[in-house]
């Protein structure tokens, strides 16, 4: 009886010490190194992945369990819902640069409001903007390139993206397409519903109900929240979080609380739902 406890065990540490070896090339999902020219510097990466306590589907999910389920009521990360190899290969930083870079792109403070704009080259963003946030910025006082595409210059790319096979009646999508250094993010904010997903890059999020307000300061990071605050929560039943891997999509419900917070270098692509 003992032995096959002990058995057991060993094919269980087994099991998750292969887990972790494995690779893109053999998991279908993420490996570090394959970063689309988007590099991470290893000592650049402050913020690291964590736990995951959202509950995670695969493209098995259908649209009727999407509505019952998650729609109007919780959050939820489905994996593998589209394949959007394509879309990737074109956001690599090469051909990204190539098509886009003399097109100047808008940038938004990192603040809970973004109360603030810049207008910059997207090729001055990717060489001088794509760098780690440092910890003592703060986020009015960061740029960064989310959401406000243009969206006459960037159509053709984003209609190469195939959205989350889901929808909500009533509601149409927009696009928002984004990419930032490792250590960036927003800190907590609500809105619509809709979905996201790094495309190259991990991207950590936190998440609180509608009900709930988050303790943050507004125009603090979520790197800053992360290394000062997000510490001392223990046992908050209520703080809701995963680490996104490119193929897979997170659904934020209508007004739930998000903060997002960048891993590596991320390319990311948001559909926002509105009636
Ligand atoms: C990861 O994938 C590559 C092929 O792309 C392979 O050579 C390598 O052995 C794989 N495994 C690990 C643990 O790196
Ligand atoms: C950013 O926010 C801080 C704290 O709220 C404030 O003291 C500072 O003046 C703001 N910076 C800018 C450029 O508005
Ligand atoms: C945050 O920063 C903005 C501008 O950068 C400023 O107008 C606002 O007062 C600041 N908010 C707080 C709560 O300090």
């Amino acid at each position: 009886m003992l032995l096959v406890k002990i058995l057991n065990c060993l094919i269980l540490f087994a099991l998750v010490v292969g887990h972790n070896n494995l690779n893109v090339s053999e998991k279908g999902i993420f490996m570090p190194e394959d970063d689309g020219g988007w590099l991470t510097n290893p000592e650049d990466r402050i913020a690291q992945p964590g736990p995951c306590n959202i509950p995670v589907e695969d493209g098995s999910l259908t649209q009727d369990e999407f509505l019952e389920r998650y729609a109007y009521h919780y959050p939820v990360v489905i994996r593998d819902a589209t394949n959007n190899q394509k879309f990737r290969s074109l956001t690599q930083r090469p051909s990204l640069l190539e098509g886009y870079g003399h097109t100047t792109v808008r940038l938004s403070s990192a603040n809970s409001y973004s109360y603030s704009k810049r207008d910059v080259t997207f090729y001055e963003y990717c060489s001088n903007h794509v760098h780690p946030q440092k910890l003592s910025t703060l986020g009015n006082e960061t740029f960064y390139f989310f959401g406000d595409n243009n969206h006459d210059e960037w159509q053709s790319l984003l209609e190469m993206y195939r959205q989350p096979p889901y929808t909500l009646p009533k509601h149409f999508a927009a696009l928002s397409f984004g990419l930032a250094g490792p250590g960036t993010g927003v800190p907590f904010h609500f809105h619509g519903p809709g979905f996201a997903e790094t495309l190259w890059g991990r991207k950590r999020w936190f998440m609180y109900p509608p009900d709930v307000n988050p303790n943050f300061h507004p125009n603090r990071t979520t790197l800053q929240w992360y290394v000062e605050d997000y510490p001392k929560i223990t046992d908050d039943p209520n703080l809701l979080e995963c680490t996104l891997s490119p193929g897979e999509v997170i659904y934020f419900p209508d007004k739930w609380w998000h903060a997002t917070l960048n891993i590596d270098s991320s390319v990311f692509i948001s559909t926002f739902l509105s009636p």
